[in-house]
């Protein structure tokens, strides 16, 4: 599919530019961009709802991916980040991906998962029993006083799981596990408050002591799944993507750096809209792992003209409540993507996060980082060494031609070239500073 109207020479615009596209798009109002043009949230007394010993705002510059056509619709995607090129990568591959394949998403699984920990049990087998003669009467319980507002809305506890648990000195430790489906809602209160209510009937029928009660973050029975499938891809590209990705699934050194890249995409877009990105981060860390070594997250494979790409992996998020309602920023970039429930948001991010993950591979494979992240970051270092608004466009020329001929440039290099532009001397001969 071609980038057409709305996405077309997206990047080449003007601040002002962008605005208008994006009123034009929908994806922004004029209040938006009235807010967004006087520097987003300055009311410090919210800071006090959400903090402790709020002193003011950290803030991060929030730009647009654009290009992104996710299970058919066109979606601009808001990313607070500081890492330069992030969001000019995933613009550029999302075109790639638009007009050779396409990009798909879905949720696989229900519940989430709440813990019930018993530190030292004293009979597990009496525990097992136990649970099995009340597990019924316990969830309707459950349903009926802490989650009917969810089994309205088709949710609700749904399985009480045991689970023995060793500790490596010579005690046993039981786990309850509470699944719990919390619809198209993230369900982190509520998990919370269905473990906790459980405690007292476990430890009354029981006689065991429950030591703590809390959600798991390792969410492996709800996944958010995204897939690219393209046509056409260049063979010998095609398999450097491959090796690249056996490399990530392989090698656990690489496959951190491999799910760092994934998650450029995905927690830019968790900042953006308040959400908890640490949870989501060990959450996918942890799913990572779950074999017992550290794993890529997402997989390539390119079979006769066909590249195939998938992210797998828990990816738990929220839409209403907490920051997500109350921050004005986080609540336009919901309103920028149209997000209507909780896992919407999740498949976003996964396919993000995926397409994140194909340009870092494709530029490794190809070019080699260095060129792209150079080039973006000379803007930083112009900016690093002070030069003013008039050096600095002399001082980016000159070293983009040195990177051009070096193949690097480091913050020295800056400083020796604004200097000699404050001497007066020609800067053409930028090779040699
Ligand atoms: C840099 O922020 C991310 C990469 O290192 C990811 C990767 O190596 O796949 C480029």
């Amino acid at each position: 599919m071609e980038v057409e109207g709305l996405f077309k020479g997206f990047s080449k615009l003007n601040r002002d530019e962008r605005f208008q596209r994006l009123l034009e798009m929908g994806a922004l109002s004029k209040a938006d961009i009235d807010y967004l043009r006087a520097g987003g949230v300055h009311d410090l007394s919210l800071a006090d709802n959400f903090i402790e010993n709020s002193i003011g705002y950290f803030q991060l510059p929030l730009g647009v991916a654009t290009n992104f056509n996710i299970d058919g619709e066109d979606i601009v995607i808001p990313m607070a980040v500081e890492e330069t090129s992030i969001i000019a990568a995933a613009s550029k591959t999302a075109r790639w991906v638009r007009q050779a394949g396409k990009l798909t998403t879905e949720v696989v699984g229900d519940d989430i998962i709440g813990q019930i920990q018993i530190g030292k049990v004293k009979d597990f087998s009496s525990l097992e029993g136990i649970l099995s003669g009340h597990k019924k009467a316990w969830i309707d319980e459950l349903n009926e006083q802490v989650a009917a507002t969810m089994v309205k809305r088709g949710g609700g506890v749904t399985d009480i799981i045991l689970r023995k648990v060793e500790r490596g000195d010579g005690e046993t430790m039981a786990v309850f596990h509470v699944l719990f489906n919390p619809c198209d809602a993230m369900g982190a209160n509520l998990i919370n408050q269905v473990c906790e209510y459980l405690k007292n009937p476990i430890e009354e029928k029981s006689g065991e002591t429950v030591t703590m009660c809390i959600l798991s973050n390792l969410v492996d029975s709800k996944l958010t799944v995204a897939r690219i499938e393209m046509k056409d891809v260049d063979q010998e590209l095609g398999e450097k993507l491959q090796e690249a990705s056996i490399f990530a699934e392989s090698d656990p050194y690489r496959a951190a750096t491999n799910n760092k890249g994934v998650l450029n995409g995905i927690d830019p877009i968790l900042i953006a809209t308040g959400n908890d990105w640490r949870a989501v981060e060990s959450g996918i860390h942890a799913y990572a792992s779950r074999d017992g070594q550290y794993r890529s997250i997402t997989k390539w494979r390119y079979k006769e003209g066909t590249l195939t790409g998938e992210f797998r992996a828990p990816l738990i998020v929220g839409t209403v409540g907490g920051v997500t309602s109350l921050h004005p920023t986080a609540r336009l970039c919901l309103q920028m993507m149209g997000i209507k429930s909780a896992s919407q948001l999740s498949r976003i991010c996964a396919a993000v996060g995926l397409v994140q993950n194909l340009g870092a591979i494709r530029a490794l494979t190809t070019v080699g980082i260095i060129e792209g992240h150079m080039k973006l970051h000379i803007k930083n270092l112009t900016l690093g060494v002070g030069a003013n608004e008039k050096e600095s466009h002399l001082l980016q020329k000159a070293l983009e031609q040195l990177l051009a001929v070096k193949k690097r440039i480091s913050h020295t290099d800056a400083i020796q070239l604004l200097q000699k532009l404050r001497r007066g001397s020609s800067l053409q001969d930028s090779s040699a500073p």
